[in-house]
């Protein structure tokens, strides 16, 4: 289907009661779901949503100006939610359903333990047994500009690698290591990731994953892997970053400028993403996530 870039469309080749009004948000993937309330949607709908989910690996829902309750009913709608026992430094005290990324400082005016979250490429939870199927971000305090998230199709990465590339890495398994992002350069972020390390230790996981629900292959890596199970750092280090690199070429990307009220839904089975931290950090940036359950992967090494 042919639509233009702002116009939503119905997705009428489907033969459903309720049809969706979709809008593109990049060749590679996402898609806008246009006129939904979020804190209202039926079983009917939500198969509606949860089918569009699936073919575009993201979807956006802007001016949904919902409680945390809400988001944690919709966010529900899509399987059990994690209460982030991995990391319990970023969870919301009274609702452990949420994850908080933000860089407002706590209640004694230190800085935030989550402001720097997201800033390589990732999975949610690959460095858990149990990586997540998919999140939900809602921007809440959005900086003037900037403060965007990348988004990559991580199955369409897979597609494009030649035949012998995918024999190479067939049965490669990438050790997925938690506490490895940016950190404070002071004690209270050494203690965090040190803390993160003792929670999760490295989960070898499946390089090439067939996403349970579409049948399809896609690349399951990213920034938290360092070295392929088996092989040496050194061993291992060029055919991460091509891999990596390739995943993340312009054509296989969205960015995402965020609005107060969008709310992101990604399939993390099929996509990786990564915050950008391109603003101002001395503005607020206030997002708070929820994390759907996946399927157990992968082992402890
Ligand atoms: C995340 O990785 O879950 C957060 C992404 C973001 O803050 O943009």
């Amino acid at each position: 289907m042919n639509v233009g870039p702002n116009a939503c469309y119905l997705d009428q080749q489907r033969e459903v009661p309720m049809a969706l009004e979709l809008r593109k948000l990049s060749h590679a993937l996402g898609a806008e779901v246009c006129n939904v309330d979020v804190s209202k949607v039926s079983e009917a709908l939500f198969g509606e949503i949860y089918h569009a989910f699936l073919q575009h690996g993201i979807l956006l829902f802007r001016d949904q100006n919902i409680t945390r309750e809400q988001h944690i009913e919709f966010s529900r709608h899509f399987g059990e939610l994690d209460r982030h026992d991995a990391l319990p430094r970023d969870r919301h005290p009274e609702h452990p359903e949420i994850l908080l990324v933000t860089n407002e400082p706590k209640l004694d005016g230190s800085p935030s333990d989550s402001r720097y979250t997201g800033r390589q490429w990732h999975s949610d939870m690959s460095f858990t047994p149990v990586p997540s199927l998919g999140s939900l971000l809602r921007g809440i305090t959005m900086p003037e500009v900037g403060g965007d998230t990348v988004f990559a199709n991580m199955t369409l990465a897979y597609e494009t690698l030649s035949d012998g590339m995918k024999a190479l890495i067939a049965d490669l398994h990438g050790i997925h290591l938690s506490g490895t992002r940016k950190i404070a350069n002071d004690d209270s972020g050494v203690t965090r990731a040190t803390e993160q390390k003792r929670l999760n230790p490295p989960i070898a996981q499946p390089v090439v994953r067939v996403h349970p629900e579409t049948g399809r292959k896609a690349l399951y890596l990213g920034d938290k892997v360092k070295r392929f199970d088996r092989l040496t750092e050194e061993e291992s280090k060029p055919l991460i970053k091509y891999l990596n690199e390739h995943a993340t070429r312009f054509e296989f990307i969205y960015r995402h400028h965020w609005r107060a009220n969008d709310i992101i839904a990604w399939d993390n089975r099929c996509t990786m993403h990564l915050a950008l931290g391109d603003f101002d950090e001395t503005q607020r940036r206030h997002m708070e996530r929820t994390t759907v359950l996946g399927t157990p992967s992968g082992y402890v090494v």
